[in-house]
C-alpha cells in the first residue's frame, strides 16, 4: 500500500461523519459568548465539554494582563527559550509555579502535551523503563515512544498490579519511571496517590503525576490530587497544563529534584520549539493568582459536579465511578453515543463524544465537563437535555 493509499480508512471515517448535520469531531464554534455559552449552528448552547473548570477564560484580570503583554512584548517570541525566546516573564511564571507547589524547581513548556514529552523523554531513554497506567493520556504514551524506553502498562488505578510488575523488573525497577494522572480526563475518576508513592518508594522507582485535569479542581489550594492526598513531598515530577483550569495554552513540570533544571540542556521538546507567547504567559500568571485566591470557584465546581452526577444517576444512566468535574455517561454503542450527542446539541448542550479508540476501555461515552462558571440553572438544563437525549436509550446503556 502506498503512503497515500493508507488514508482510505480515515477518508471513509471522515465521510461518514460528514453525513451528520454537524460533524462531532469538527464542530465550528461561531461565537464564544462567555465561559459557559457559545453559538453553534446559529443557536446559543451551554458548553458542557470545555475543560474550562474554573471558568477563567473571560476574567477581566486575565484579559487585561494579556492585552498589556501584547502591547509591551508583541504577539510572539519567535524563538526557543534557549535562544531569543527567554523572557523575564517566562522565568517569573516558573517562579510563580514553584512557589505555588512548594517545589524548588519549575520549567515551562509550550503545551501540556510538550510538557509530558519533554519531561519523560529527558528522564528516561533506551534501557530504562516506564510503567504507565493503562488509561494514561496519549501524550504520556507518545512521550514514552519518543524516549525509547521500554514501556509496560499496569491496570488502571491499580497499585497492587504496579507493585507486581515492578517486582518482576528486579533491579531494573530502580531505572523505572511510573507515570500516572490525577483526575482522569474521560471517566473523571482518580486514584488514591499514597499507595502509589509507597510502591514507588519500595522499589526505588520515580513517580510522575500528570495533574492536567486536577490542577485547580482538586486540593484545598487547587494544587491538584497530590495536594488533596497530602503527598506533594513524595511525588518526584508533577506535570500540568495551562489549557484547562488556567484557560490558556502551555504546560509545566515542577519538581523537588534539581535535575529538572538540567532538562533545559537535554529536553528536545523544550529546546526545539518556540517559547509560549507573552500574552499567554501573562494571562496564565493572572489566572494562577485567581486560582490561588478564589477557592470558592472550586467549591462551587464540586457542588455542581455532585448535582449533575446525582441527577444523571436518578435518570438511570451508567456513569463513571466517581463524581467529579468530569461526568461520563456510558452508551450502548458508538452509534447510540453519536445519536445522544446530536440530540444534546439540538437541545442546547454541547458535550464531548468519546468513541473507540479514544475511550479508555473500548466503550462509547458522552463526556460532560463542568465549570465553576456554570449556574445551578445551567446544570439543571444539562440534566433536562440529557433526559431528553437518552430517552429510549437508557435501558440499553
Ligand atoms: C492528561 C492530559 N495530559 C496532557 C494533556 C495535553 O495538554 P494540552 O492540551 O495543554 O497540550 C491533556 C489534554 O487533554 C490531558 O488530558
Amino acid at each position: 500500500m502506498s503512503l497515500l493509499e493508507k488514508f482510505a480508512a480515515a477518508r471513509a471515517k471522515r465521510d461518514a461523519l460528514a453525513q451528520q448535520s454537524i460533524n462531532p469531531v469538527a464542530v465550528p464554534i461561531e461565537r464564544v459568548i462567555d465561559a459557559t455559552t457559545a453559538q453553534i449552528a446559529g443557536r446559543e448552547v451551554i458548553m458542557a465539554g470545555t475543560n474550562n473548570y474554573l471558568g477563567l477564560t473571560f476574567e477581566s484580570e486575565c484579559i487585561e494582563a494579556a492585552k498589556d503583554a501584547l502591547d509591551e512584548f508583541g504577539t510572539g517570541t519567535t524563538g526557543s527559550r534557549v535562544a531569543n525566546g527567554n523572557y523575564t516573564e517566562h522565568e517569573a511564571l516558573e517562579r510563580d509555579l514553584a512557589d505555588f507547589f512548594g517545589y524548588p524547581y519549575s520549567m515551562l513548556f509550550s503545551t501540556g502535551y510538550g510538557a509530558n514529552l519533554g519531561t519523560i523523554a529527558a528522564l528516561v531513554g533506551p534501557g530504562d523503563c516506564v510503567m504507565l497506567d493503562a488509561d494514561a493520556h496519549a501524550s504520556l504514551y507518545d512521550a514514552c515512544r519518543l524516549s525509547g524506553a521500554d514501556v509496560y502498562r499496569f491496570r488502571h488505578n491499580d497499585h497492587a498490579d504496579l507493585d507486581k510488575r515492578l517486582r518482576r523488573l528486579g533491579e531494573r525497577a530502580q531505572r523505572t519511571l511510573v507515570a500516572i494522572e490525577g483526575l482522569y480526563s474521560i471517566l473523571g475518576d482518580y486514584p488514591s496517590l499514597a499507595p502509589f508513592c509507597d510502591v514507588c518508594e519500595r522499589h526505588g522507582a520515580l513517580l510522575l503525576v500528570d495533574e492536567a485535569h486536577s490542577l485547580g479542581t482538586m486540593g484545598e489550594c487547587g494544587r491538584g490530587l497530590a495536594e488533596a492526598d497530602g503527598v506533594l513531598d513524595r511525588v518526584d515530577f508533577l506535570v500540568g497544563t495551562f489549557s484547562k483550569s488556567l484557560g490558556a495554552t502551555g504546560g509545566f513540570c515542577v519538581s523537588r529534584h534539581e535535575e529538572l533544571e538540567l532538562f533545559r540542556y537535554t529536553s528536545r521538546p523544550f529546546i526545539f520549539t518556540a517559547s509560549p507567547c507573552p500574552s499567554v504567559v501573562a494571562s496564565t500568571r493572572a489566572a494562577l493568582h485567581l486560582l490561588r485566591t478564589q477557592p470558592e470557584r472550586r467549591e462551587h465546581l464540586w457542588r455542581s459536579a455532585q448535582r449533575l452526577y446525582d441527577s444523571f444517576r436518578e435518570l438511570g444512566l451508567t456513569l463513571g465511578p466517581q463524581p467529579s468535574p468530569v461526568v461520563a455517561v456510558r452508551c450502548p454503542s458508538a452509534e447510540a453515543a453519536l445519536e445522544v450527542w446530536q440530540r444534546l446539541l439540538e437541545n442546547g448542550v454541547y458535550t464531548n463524544l468519546i468513541v473507540p479508540p479514544a475511550s479508555p476501555d473500548g466503550s462509547s461515552l458522552i463526556r460532560c465537563s463542568l465549570s465553576a462558571a456554570h449556574t445551578d440553572a445551567q446544570v439543571d438544563a444539562i440534566r433536562r437535555a440529557m433526559a431528553t437525549a437518552t430517552a429510549g436509550l437508557t435501558a440499553a446503556a
